[in-house]
């Protein structure tokens, strides 16, 4: 069986729901007290063994590539300045792992974000990372690493799956499990049903495919101007091939959603080090 060393994050959207934030700045380069969200989920990938990371982007995304770029001139700048420490932040994010660049020349939806990487994954399995679910495992494994260890017993493809409210299910999309329990194969999945859930079981922005998913999204049939959906892959994929759902471990963050990552920015920097004192006591000082 092939290693799982690759991920995919795609990062080529609009960022709509953060206007007028993301008119100029990547909604992926907002930051979470003083990391980019996006480089807590390539932490999460190389946290999980990932190798090489191909980040899905569009030609207004140029940031994301600086922001993962080695630079030695401000490294040697701050220590030459006597902050070694800051120094050792610069360049942390591009260490140990490959990150490389496709380009998603229009806004095509989820699924042809995963279609435009087929040229460079070939027929290896990989794992998707949606940057706008940010989960937390503290002192456990990462998602992404809950759902390596699976696909190792299992050969097939799994999602991250995780219960919500029946009012939320409208907002994901959502498998029809064969049997009830934390890893359980699937017979369908509807996108964001208004009504009639198969399930509670929500996929939360984690997947794991084996290559078979591309012949899928090929195979979807093309509206004029409608997005290709993943989940519409992922309905012909389990017809050919099994599909598991895996329940993992972990607290989500919907940081795509302002609540969400106001919630994230406050629980983050009530863990951070140089700040958390201060938060918690300026939080309690609220009525
Ligand atoms: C996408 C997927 C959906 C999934 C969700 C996870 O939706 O289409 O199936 O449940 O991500 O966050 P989006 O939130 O991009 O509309």
């Amino acid at each position: 069986m092939k290693k799982v060393e690759v991920a995919v994050i795609p990062a080529a959207g609009l960022g709509t729901r953060f206007l007028p934030a993301s008119k100029a700045i990547p909604k992926e380069m907002l930051p979470i007290v003083d990391r980019p969200t996006i480089e807590y989920i390539v932490a999460e990938a190389k946290a999980s063994g990932i190798k090489e990371v191909i980040l899905v982007i569009s030609d207004r995304k140029q940031a994301i590539i600086e922001h993962f770029k080695e630079n030695t001139m401000l490294e040697t700048m701050l220590r030459e300045d006597s902050k070694p420490d800051l120094a050792a932040l610069v360049n942390e994010m591009c260490d140990g792992i490959k990150i490389t660049y496709v380009d998603q020349k229009y806004p095509g939806g989820l699924g042809h974000a995963i279609l435009v990487t087929k040229p460079v994954i070939q027929d290896r399995p990989f794992v998707v990372l949606l940057g706008d679910d940010l989960v937390i495992n503290d002192g456990g494994l990462p998602v992404t690493k809950q759902l390596i260890n699976e696909y190792e017993k299992l050969g097939a493809s799994i999602l991250g799956v995780q219960e919500v409210a029946q009012s939320e299910t409208s907002k994901y999309g959502i498998v029809d499990p064969v049997t009830s329990g934390n890893l359980t194969l699937i017979k369908g999945m509807v996108e964001k049903p208004i009504s009639n859930p198969p399930s509670l079981k929500a996929v939360l922005g984690r997947y794991l495919f084996t290559a078979d998913i591309f012949t899928a999204l090929e195979a979807v049939p093309r509206v004029p101007g409608k997005e290709l959906q993943l989940t519409s892959g992922i309905e012909i994929l389990l017809k050919q091939a099994p599909v598991y759902a895996y329940t993992f471990t972990g607290f989500r963050y919907d940081v795509g959603d302002k609540f969400g990552f106001v919630k994230a920015t406050i629980d983050f920097s009530l863990k951070h080090k140089e700040i958390a004192a201060k938060v918690e006591e300026y939080l309690k000082s609220l009525k």
